[in-house]
């Protein structure tokens, strides 16, 4: 069948604003809210025996595989290695037999994450994939299929696709933390109440769009745009920079919060507009004080918090993007949107071809 627009101007927008559903179906296959529980399908092999995990990707897959080795690691205390497939599938990786290999792909077609997988089974790897498209060359291949419930993805700039491969491998990190015997049932049920409530959250966050709106028009004259986030932030920063740049060719770079110092301080000036992803977590303190720095600099900060971390903050921001409050746990999810929300209405502004990006493919399926 024909996909449309239904009423929105751009695909892209149509499936910022499908994500509180797309979320909501792709966790009903993992979580139970009546036992407050997360479940992954049988595997064929133990999740307790596996000893390390390698996670591969390109492009916005790549920062969820990123988001994801701060979860496996923290919560299921599991060592986590994640690589771009370009740079994996010819580095000879050393993979020590029984590891799981996870493939993560919104078409599940991309040329170097299909050779990467092909490398990681070379190598006796437990291969599992996480795709949106379950009739994919991963999806074929693979040991193991998970699946993101997002229908088809128009927009070549991934959003729903991003969201939702987030949340599947939040309740994965649960499962492997739980096998591991890492968490214990009262937190387990606090995180899958977390996840639970996600898809209303985000919706919270949509009806904000305005305030981002007008945020985005203010972003179209800028030359550069920094990204800064520590944690799970950092990935999400990457994400937010990437988004900006393929939607409104604006150069814009996500980095480590901790590192600015180490390069990227030297660009601020009062003409840069530096977008701080900053939930109130345990690590908020250490992001404020470098955004301290971008303001001593006269950097122009937009900071995205919750009410706490809003209320905690020392300097004065030039904008705030108020998110609700959630356990930090699912924040990756929730401070998507307000980048998808400031990197489209940017784009539309600056009058760029949102839903096709010049020089940009849906997929990759040449090296
Ligand atoms: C292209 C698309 C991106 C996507 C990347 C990986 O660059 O424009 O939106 O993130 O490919 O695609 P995949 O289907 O493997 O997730």
């Amino acid at each position: 069948a024909m996909i449309g627009k239904g009423n929105h101007r751009h695909f892209m927008h149509k499936e910022i604003y499908e994500q509180p559903a797309v979320i909501g179906d792709t966790l009903s296959t993992f979580v139970n809210p009546a036992t407050r529980t997360v479940a992954l399908q049988d595997l064929p092999f133990d999740l307790a025996e596996v000893s390390r995990v390698t996670i591969v990707a390109c492009g916005t897959s790549f920062h969820s595989a990123l988001v994801a080795k701060y979860w496996f690691e923290k919560l299921a205390r599991i060592s986590v290695e994640v690589d771009i497939a370009s740079e994996f599938r010819y580095r000879a990786a050393e993979l020590p037999e029984g590891g799981l290999a996870l493939f993560i792909s919104q078409s599940g077609e991309t040329a170097d994450t299909l050779a990467a997988l092909r490398y990681a089974k070379s190598q006796k790897q437990h291969v599992a994939v996480l795709v949106n498209q379950p009739e994919s060359s991963m999806a074929r291949e693979a040991d193991v299929m998970l699946q993101t419930l997002c229908g088809p993805e128009i927009g070549v700039a991934s959003t729903k696709a991003f969201t939702a491969q987030l949340a599947v491998l939040a309740c994965f990190a649960i499962a492997v933390a739980r096998a591991r015997g890492k968490i214990d049932t009262q937190r387990e049920a606090e995180l899958a109440t977390a996840l639970a409530e996600v898809p209303s959250r985000i919706a919270e966050v949509l009806a904000d769009e305005e305030a981002i709106e007008a945020l985005g028009k203010s972003l179209i004259d800028a030359r550069d745009v920094l990204y800064l986030g520590r944690g799970t932030s950092y990935p999400l920063a990457l994400e937010g920079a990437l988004k900006l740049k393929e939607l409104s060719y604006i150069h814009a770079e996500g980095y480590a919060a901790g590192e600015m110092k180490h390069g990227p301080i030297a660009l601020i000036d009062d003409q840069m507009p530096v977008i701080v992803v900053a939930p109130h977590d345990e690590l908020f303190e250490k992001t404020a004080s470098n955004v301290q720095e971008v303001l001593a600099r006269g950097g122009k900060v937009i900071m995205m918090s919750d009410a706490a971390g809003i209320a905690a903050f020392p300097g004065k921001t030039l904008a705030t993007i108020r998110l609700p409050d959630c356990d930090p746990f699912v924040a990756p999810i929730l401070y998507s949107i307000p980048l998808q929300l400031l990197a489209y209405h940017t784009a539309v502004h600056k009058g760029t071809d949102v839903d096709q990006p010049r020089n940009l493919a849906k997929s990759v399926t040449v090296e």
